[in-house]
């Protein structure tokens, strides 16, 4: 189980080749989707070889292989994590039962939904980074993108295979418009907001990562609970490669914070925008943005669908199993951030309903941890500054807190206020141009744009002035 065919025109550990009618289909999408790859891939760089990794096989040591692949010629495929033998549903209503081999025929549009809004997020973020290869900070950096990328089309895959194997044709319709819809078109958008917005340079790129696919690594976390046993072993795999793209983000930031930090004792000034790099201040403005953009991800505070996810055990808690109650919830409650007034308070909700907000407290604790990592870089050089997620109601479009105005720091203020403030809170035009201005292409094996520090070290022991993209 554990290898990975790769003699077949799609690899996967699935014995695909034994099941007929699902490669027919799985080969009827493969040209559309490469044809998609070629259209809103990365844009100008798809007959260079990349060093990539390839999964070879699904076992936690040594599932990756690392060689010069164009990327149109990168194997995607079908890799599910291991069965695990007798695994059960383990909460909500058939709790105890067998894990479900099959779609139960009563959660059929359900689970078909949930499988879509996954699913659109991957190729959504591939067409949002589609232009960002061309004002690359170093190969390095280059060659990170392009894994992200190679691997956010993985995922994709990861669900078609889902909507093909087990919804029969409104799976392969489902799979088709995975294909047609568009990242911020006004007629064919893709289904969650976030994934509308546009990531027009690196800073963007970095936070993206940092904060957009870790709300992906909390929901396939929680799907990989799912009772549907299929579900929950494409999760489980997917969440492997997740890894290394919040690893991009958290890393990517951590480097301009070093560079800043250096340019800052350097030139005796916080302003480094004559220095050529990103100053403190710009860096929380864009993470003000970029948190508050992936907290709506996780819906609203109080949802019924949330608890009718639980409840049919289709989408668990994160870390579910590894929980002390009785994995049904029915009478027990969850503390919940509510809007009462002009004050933001803590009520006692029903914690089936509560769910999404369960989950985006796993989040927000997960990000909190990256960013102390941050502040410890900038504790180190002697700089008294702190970077800091801001309150959960800031700047949110959906659940209780979208008709609200509130500061970072959690204060609900008068639309006056916003109004006066916001420029302090989130990217500027003035930001944005020059963040811009500094997306220059740096292609040079080992060196690096002036805003950002090299890594600490290179990919796969490769030195940092490998040629991770061998552009000539
Ligand atoms: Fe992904
Ligand atoms: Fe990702």
């Amino acid at each position: 189980m554990a290898g990975i065919d790769y003699t077949e025109r799609i690899p996967n550990n699935v014995s695909l080749h034994e099941n007929r009618r699902l490669q027919r289909a799985l080969e009827d999408w493969q040209p559309k989707f490469l044809e998609w790859w070629q259209d809103m891939g990365p844009n100008g760089y798809q007959a260079k070889e990349v060093y990539l990794r390839t999964a070879i096989s699904v076992d936690a040591q040594g599932w990756a292989h690392f060689g010069y692949v164009r990327m149109p010629e990168y194997r995607w495929g079908i890799f599910l994590a291991e069965p695990e033998q007798g695994r059960q549903v383990n909460f909500g209503d058939h709790k105890g039962q067998p894990a479900w081999q099959e779609v139960p025929g009563e959660y059929r549009g359900t689970l078909r939904r949930l499988i879509v809004t996954q699913g659109d997020t991957e190729p959504a973020s591939v067409e949002q980074q589609r232009h960002l290869g061309r004002t690359c900070p170093s190969l390095y950096d280059l060659r990170n993108l392009f894994q992200v990328n190679v691997e956010e089309g993985r995922h994709l895959w990861a669900m078609v295979y889902l909507l093909d194997a087990h919804f029969g044709r409104d799976g392969r319709e489902e799979s088709e418009a995975l294909l047609q819809r568009r990242s911020g078109d006004a007629d064919k958008p893709r289904i969650l907001g976030a994934f509308n917005e546009k990531t027009p340079d690196w800073l963007s790129f970095f936070m993206f990562c940092f904060f957009t696919d870790r709300d992906g690594k909390y929901q396939l976390a929680s799907l990989a609970e799912s009772g549907f046993d299929p579900l929950s072993q494409t999760c489980r795999f997917m969440l492997t490669e997740e890894a290394h793209h919040m690893f991009v983000g958290e890393a990517g930031i951590m480097r301009i914070v070093q560079r800043a930090c250096e340019l800052m004792r350097e030139h005796k000034t916080d302003d480094l925008r004559k220095h050529g790099g990103i100053d403190l201040r710009t860096m929380q403005r864009y993470l003000n943005f970029h948190c508050s953009v992936s907290l709506d991800l996780f819906g609203s505070e109080i949802s019924t669908n949330a608890a009718n996810f639980y409840t049919a055990g289709l989408k668990g808690r994160f870390e579910e199993t590894k929980k002390q109650d009785d994995h049904l919830l029915k009478e027990a409650t969850y503390g919940v951030a509510e809007l009462d007034g002009d004050r933001i308070v803590m009520r006692e909700e029903p914690a089936l309903v509560s769910l999404n907000e369960r989950l985006r407290d796993d989040y927000v604790a997960d990000c909190a941890r990256g960013v102390a990592r941050w502040n410890e870089v900038i504790r180190k050089h002697g700089i008294d500054f702190e970077l800091k997620l801001p309150h959960r109601a800031f700047h949110r479009a959906i659940g209780s807190f979208a008709e609200a105005r509130v500061a970072p720091d959690g204060r609900v203020i008068s639309q006056a206020e916003w109004d006066a403030k916001h420029h302090e809170w989130l990217p500027t035009e003035e930001d944005k141009a020059y963040i811009q201005s500094l997306m220059v292409p740096v292609t040079e094996p080992g060196k690096f744009a002036n805003w950002i520090a090299p890594p600490a070290r290179g990919i796969n022991g490769q030195p940092v002035d490998f040629e991770y993209v061998r552009l000539a």
